[in-house]
C-alpha cells in the first residue's frame, strides 16, 4: 500500500501492478529501482538495501508473472 502522503499528494503510480509494467519502464527497471530517478515523485532509489543481483531477480520474476498473465489472457 502507498503512503498516505503520497495520496495526500494526489501523485499515485502510473503502473501499480509491477507485473503490468510497459516497455519503456521495464527498460528503466534498474535506474528506477536502484539508481531512484523517479525519487522525486515518491519512488526512492534501493540501491542502498538491493544488490544489482536483488534488483535483476525482481524484474524476472515480474516478467514471469506478465508472461504468464498475457498466456492467461490469451486463453479465455
Ligand atoms: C523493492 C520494492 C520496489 C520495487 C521493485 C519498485 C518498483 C517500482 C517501479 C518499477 C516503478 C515504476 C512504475 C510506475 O511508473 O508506476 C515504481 C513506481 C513507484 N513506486 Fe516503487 N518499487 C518498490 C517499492 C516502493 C516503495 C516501498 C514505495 C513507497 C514507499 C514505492 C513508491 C513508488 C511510487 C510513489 C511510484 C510512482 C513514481 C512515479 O509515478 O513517478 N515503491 N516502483
Amino acid at each position: 500500500m502507498y503512503s498516505s502522503w503520497v495520496l495526500r499528494d494526489k501523485h499515485l503510480s502510473q503502473h501499480p501492478d509491477l507485473s503490468k509494467l510497459p516497455e519503456a519502464k521495464h527498460l528503466l527497471f534498474n535506474d528506477i529501482v536502484l539508481k531512484g530517478i523517479l525519487s522525486e515523485n515518491g519512488m526512492a532509489g534501493f540501491s542502498n538495501s538491493l544488490s544489482e543481483e536483488d534488483a535483476e531477480a525482481i524484474h524476472q520474476f515480474l516478467l514471469k508473472k506478465q508472461v504468464e498473465n498475457y498466456k492467461k489472457e490469451k486463453e479465455k
